[in-house]
């Protein structure tokens, strides 16, 4: 059984993702960590973000087992993982890694930008999550501010109107809803809320 939960960034996919996997006691990969990493090991190495050699050979030495989701959360490799995002050898390189996570065992949740429209085309349930950038923008602040961090609404929304831009213009696997997915906007919902909603739409997408 694969569940493929897509999305911009800020969303709030992520959270959604990890609730239904421990709902339906499934396995979770937030796929944006596999890009994260990549975009974090240039950055380690000093090399541009361009360099799409030493980009797919960190793609392909990933150890899924070992991410590190806090280290890997930090802004600049956010915006590092979405420049080596619209790397094709980059995508290609991650594709099987994908795969396999949800092949073989109970199936999976998995979220990210393209788990419905490349890389579960045949998912059972897929749910594309969404809200307005204004909303996504304080979500963010508000929980960058929770945490001690400094956090300026203005900023927050012009990053993530330049990262939904670059998601959703590459040429390779763009962001988009794909034709069978089930659209979520949370916009108006709590995240109790969100998570009712999203497992009705899943149960009903599953027939459960
Ligand atoms: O969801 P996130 O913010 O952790 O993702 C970081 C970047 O990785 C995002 O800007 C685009 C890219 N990404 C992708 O292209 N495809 C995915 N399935 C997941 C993430």
């Amino acid at each position: 059984m694969i569940i493929a939960i897509d999305g911009p960034a800020a969303s709030g996919k992520g959270t959604l993702a990890r609730r239904l996997a421990a709902h339906y006691r499934l396995p979770h990969l937030d796929t944006g960590l596999l890009y994260r990493a990549v975009g974090a090991a240039l950055i380690e190495a000093g090399l541009p973000l361009d360099d799409s050699a030493a980009a797919v050979g960190a793609a392909e030495s990933i150890d899924l087992s070992r991410l590190d989701a806090a280290a890997l959360s930090r802004h600049d490799v956010g915006e590092a993982a979405s420049r080596v995002a619209a790397i094709p050898a980059v995508r290609a390189a991650l594709l099987d890694r994908q795969r396999s996570f949800g092949h073989g065992g109970p199936g999976a949740v998995l979220d990210g930008r393209d788990i419905g429209t490349v890389v579960f085309p045949n998912a059972d349930a897929k749910l594309f999550v969404t809200a307005t950038v204004a909303e996504r923008a304080r979500r963010r602040t508000a929980e960058m501010a929770s945490r001690g961090l400094h956090a300026d609404y203005a900023t927050i929304l012009a990053d993530l109107e330049r990262r939904d831009a670059r998601d959703s213009n590459r040429a390779s696997a763009p962001l988009r809803i794909a034709e069978d997915a089930i659209l979520l906007d949370t916009t108006n919902l709590d995240a109790d809320a969100a998570f009712l909603r999203a497992l009705d739409l899943t149960d009903a997408a599953l027939r459960l």
